[in-house]
């Protein structure tokens, strides 16, 4: 199992893979963006119930930061709940999409460039893949509660 900071990268990638096909598609985008849930909200709820709360305690000076990181996900979560219940030609539709991917670009680009570091600095490389496997666990089992939900 890769260590959490490869693990949450690689689903970054993979996230801002479906942003550009959203962005070059000229179609409906609302399975792309039901994809950008089932991958965004399983990762994101891992983060909150297993990565953010260890760095807050091996990091306590990042742990402004979490807090912030963690708005952003509900807010994204929002935005993402809100364009999915709309027709995708209602008007600001793909105003608010383009919202979405710029708000979670901003938080990628926070965690990889400020959190994360910090976070790697201080633990070791065994809390790193012990995390790496609660991270997909916990990843796994909310994706199975999105699933289940509908
Ligand atoms: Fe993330
Ligand atoms: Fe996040």
């Amino acid at each position: 199992m890769p260590d959490v900071v490869t693990l949450i990268e690689t689903d970054h990638r993979a996230l801002e893979e479906v942003f550009s096909s959203i962005e070059a598609a000229d179609g409906d985008v609302k399975p792309l963006i039901e994809q950008v849930r089932d991958m965004l909200i399983p990762h994101s709820k891992a983060e909150e119930q297993v990565v953010y709360p260890a760095i807050k305690q091996i990091a306590p000076g990042e742990a402004e930061d979490v807090d912030d990181g963690l708005e952003e996900h509900h807010h994204v979560e929002e935005m993402l709940k809100q364009v999915l219940a709309e027709d995708s030609d209602a008007p600001g539709a793909d105003g608010l999409v383009a919202a979405i991917i710029g708000e979670v670009r901003h938080h990628v680009e926070e965690e990889e460039q400020l959190i994360l570091p910090k976070f790697a600095d201080k633990a070791t490389p065994e809390q790193l893949d012990e995390l790496g496997a609660k991270f997909e666990a916990a990843k796994q089992a909310a994706l199975a509660e999105l699933r289940g939900s509908r």
